[in-house]
């Protein structure tokens, strides 16, 4: 019993780098709103790690948005087609998920955007909407720079993605020549959208108090409303509210190394067999992309000193990526001496020979590495609380990590509230499914807002011709 913990000592004292202090946390806070606002200025911008792109919404929805849309949401794993009947506060949808084969997320960008519009065809003859060609709101969740509400640059593949020939491109004229090219089908694409834009859109459109959405599942991200007058580098002067949505894309927070004060060696081998390597070291910290192989990472060095499995590991373990992100809910969702999802897991990358030590020690590294997680998370979003410096704030919050892990959203909660100054006070808010609703009220909104210039153009057409009229009257 003596040895035992003597080892559970050990595993403990090797994975404190893990245990964040609330200091070091003022810290992360502290540099992401130094780094927030030289994303804002036109000066530092080129710069600056973290972007701050400026979408072109403006607004949230009114409740007035009727009528039926389409929405496509990539970003993750799967690709979505939906159809959606907006009623005011009522909302009817249908949609189907198809898989992303890993060929097609690493190959040309001809093949992926071809494989959506094969989707969306399948998706519309289905649903016998062939011959419609409805408003379509794009979640397209990756950093743009855009130039429109239907005009978004790809800046940089994250996340499992490296598709060649789009980084630079605007992906709705991608969309719009696979559509073409087939010739089968009709879309008329109403705005493209980050899935946090969506998330922000589909929680405010419950909760007029929304004014940040946030993303943690397979990457991590933010946007908030932002005063026009900070956002320097939007140019837009259609007369509209002061304020519009910044896509923050901190995921690349710590890119330039001044987060290095927490990070680890485990953080460096992640980001070493990651796709996109030295870029998005925040995101990698947190993400469920990461996740699963942040733990993998310290068990399999953990057993390399002989402190786990008795020093002796499989194939998996010591191959990058075979410890899913899934196993660090399942493991964290075991109750306190039972073991089923630990035995589980460990047994699907070949570890049989755990005992009931190593599941103990398993289920610790795992809670360190979610709790660093939810920590930096939370943050990240008492750093943007803290700038509003609103009263109140509901914060629209989806993504796998933040609805299936066990205790991700209590840890934020508790800790959002140590870090934030107590006057702004805030709600989080569990997103419903904001990258198809919340893309496609931003179309919603769109054609609501193209109507009432349709119907103001008419109504001028219409006082020039009478003014002609009276002209005409006049001098007869
Ligand atoms: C990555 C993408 C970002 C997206 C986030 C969540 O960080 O760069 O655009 O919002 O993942 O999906």
């Amino acid at each position: 019993m003596a040895a035992t913990s003597e080892l559970r000592k050990k595993v403990d004292l090797a994975t404190r780098s893990l245990v964040l202090t609330n200091d070091q946390l003022e810290k992360v806070s502290a540099l992401l709103l130094k780094e927030l606002n030289e994303g804002l200025r036109r000066e530092t911008n080129p710069i600056a790690s973290i972007k701050m792109y400026p979408t072109y919404v403006r607004d949230v929805p009114d409740g007035s948005e009727k009528g039926k849309f389409m929405a496509l949401d990539l970003g993750g794993t799967n690709f979505r087609v939906l159809v959606i009947d907006i009623d005011g506060d009522d909302f009817r949808m249908e949609n189907e998920i198809f898989a992303i084969p890993q060929s097609i997320m690493t190959g040309t960008g001809e093949q992926l955007f071809d494989h959506i519009a094969e989707c969306m065809a399948n998706f519309m003859e289905k649903h016998n909407l062939k011959e419609y060609k409805l408003p379509l709101g794009f979640t397209f969740s990756f950093p743009c720079r855009q130039e429109g509400l239907t005009k978004a640059r790809l800046v940089s593949w994250t996340k499992g993605f490296s598709c060649s020939g789009v980084e630079g491109e605007d992906v709705v004229t991608l969309l719009r020549k696979a559509v073409k090219k087939r010739g089968d089908i009709e879309i008329d694409v109403m705005a493209v959208v980050n899935d946090t834009t969506g998330t922000l859109m589909s929680c405010a459109h419950k909760n007029r108090e929304c004014r940040m959405g946030v993303i943690i599942g397979t990457g991590f991200n933010s946007c908030y409303m932002e005063e026009l007058d900070n956002v320097e580098l939007y140019d837009d002067d259609t007369p509209g509210p002061n304020k519009v949505i910044v896509n923050t894309e901190w995921g690349a927070f710590g890119d330039n190394g001044v987060l290095d004060f927490v990070r680890t060696d485990w953080d460096d081998e992640v980001n070493t067999y990651s796709l996109n390597k030295g870029r998005q070291l925040f995101e990698k910290m947190i993400s469920g992309m990461y996740m699963g192989e942040l733990v993998r990472s310290v068990a399999a060095h953990l057993t390399r000193q002989g402190l786990m499995f008795g020093g002796k590991g499989s194939d998996e373990l010591f191959t990058p990526h075979m410890f899913k992100s899934a196993y660090v809910s399942a493991i964290e969702s075991d109750p306190k001496g039972v073991y089923t999802n630990t035995k589980a897991s460990l047994d699907e990358i070949n570890l049989q020979h755990a005992t009931l030590e190593d599941y103990e020690n398993l289920k610790l590294i795992c809670n360190r590495i979610s709790t660093r997680a939810a920590h930096l998370c939370s943050a990240s979003l008492a750093t943007v609380l803290n700038r509003l410096k609103r009263p109140h704030t509901t914060i629209g919050i989806d993504g796998s990590v933040y609805k299936y892990h066990p205790n991700f959203n209590v840890l934020m909660e508790q800790k959002v509230g140590e870090l934030t100054n107590p006057e702004y006070k805030y709600t989080l808010m569990l997103s419903e499914d904001g990258s198809g609703r919340g893309a496609a009220l931003v179309a919603a909104v769109a054609v609501r807002q193209q109507e009432e210039l349709k119907k103001r153009a008419r109504a001028k057409k219409n006082s020039v011709i009478s003014m002609n009229d009276d002209v005409v009257q006049a001098t007869q």
